[in-house]
């Protein structure tokens, strides 16, 4: 069987940019493959985040993740830090990466914007890194990400290929699987960029367990345009194509269907919040209920990570074997 790996970081609540880039695929890789999903908390140390908050938002992080449909019965559900071959088999690759590659990371590029790169903190720089060893570690072949990893999807290639080449073969050469539709969730107040985690944009982000009236009002308020030309032209019309793309994967139609369906804004909104409510009404349902039984996420937990470090720890083995390190 073949084998699927991703991650989440637990720094913020997860949104509908997560669930539909990322956790929709995770769900349905779980039948197909043998599957392996990590909560990155130590990706999220690369920022500042108060140590209660990451330790509380990383439990729910893993509680969400069995909401959202993953069954620990057949994934492996774990948390990164509590399988010590991710920071060890990254030393190896940050010494098979270059500063050069590393430098055109776009993540690492924006984050230096600003602030300029000197107080950029070297967990940032090295954060692909990282990535890489999370993926390499499992032999996954398969990664479901949202369209912003691609970039250091290629990076986590590149380096097993370079491990390989000079080591002998080690790594399997992962292939990213990004999806063709709803790879890129606009901020539905800046369709100009990207959903995300940070606080920043509150009416632009719904997140994944938000109540179907927060749902509704953020969609009502989603930025569009002027000119009431229902068409899904991405590059011209950013605000519509991003709700357009969006009730297309709620509902499994392509985007062009779903325009001409439409003839005014506001009862695509209608339709688009509902389709949302409905789509995200069992991933509320589960979550709830699983806050009632906390006990039960530990222990899918504990189990995850006994059964991440069997795997990663043969891999790390021979990996630093093959160096030369004395094992
Ligand atoms: P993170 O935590 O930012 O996001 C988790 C997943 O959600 C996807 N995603 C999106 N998809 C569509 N539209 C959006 N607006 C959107 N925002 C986020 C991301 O592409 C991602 O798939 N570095 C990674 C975590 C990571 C990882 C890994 C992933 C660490 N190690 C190994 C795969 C394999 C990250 O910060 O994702």
């Amino acid at each position: 069987m073949q084998r699927v790996f991703s991650g989440v970081q637990p720094s913020g609540d997860f949104h509908l940019g997560n669930y539909i880039g990322a956790f929709r695929q995770w769900v349905a890789d779980q039948e197909s493959h043998e599957a392996f999903y990590c909560v990155v908390d130590l990706h999220a140390l690369t920022e500042e985040i108060d140590p209660a908050y990451l330790r509380q938002k990383t439990f729910e992080a893993a509680r969400n993740l069995l909401a959202v449909g993953l069954d620990p019965e057949v994934s492996t559900i774990f948390v990164q830090s509590q399988v010590p071959e991710h920071p060890r088999l990254t030393w190896l690759l940050e010494c098979t990466a270059t500063m050069g590659e590393l430098r055109r990371m776009t993540q690492f590029k924006a984050k230096g914007e600003g602030r300029g790169q000197e107080g950029v903190r070297v967990g940032v720089f090295a954060y692909p890194v990282l990535m890489a060893a999370d993926i390499l570690l499992y032999q996954a072949n398969r990664v479901p990400v949202g369209d912003d990893q691609r970039q250091h999807l290629e990076l986590a290639r590149e380096l097993a290929q370079r491990f390989n080449n000079r080591y002998g073969e080690l790594f399997v050469v992962p292939e990213a699987a990004v999806p063709a539709v709803g790879a890129r969730v606009m901020d539905l107040q800046h369709p100009g960029r990207k959903m995300s985690k940070s606080v920043e944009s509150p009416l632009g982000t719904i997140a994944m367990l938000d109540d179907p009236g927060e749902i509704e009002r953020k969609v009502k308020k989603a930025v569009t345009d002027t000119d009431g030309e229902m068409r899904y032209t991405p590059e011209e019309k950013p605000g519509l194509a991003n709700l357009l793309a969006l009730l297309a994967v709620a509902t499994g139609r392509k985007p062009d269907e779903v325009a001409n369906h439409y003839t005014r804004y506001g009862d695509l909104k209608r339709d688009l919040a509902e389709a949302l409510v409905e789509m995200l009404r069992p991933v509320r349902e589960r979550a709830a209920a699983l806050g009632a039984e906390p006990g039960r996420v530990e222990e899918v937990l504990r189990a995850g990570a006994e059964r991440a470090h069997s795997i990663a720890s043969v891999t790390y083995a021979r990996a630093a074997e093959a160096v030369g390190l004395l094992g």
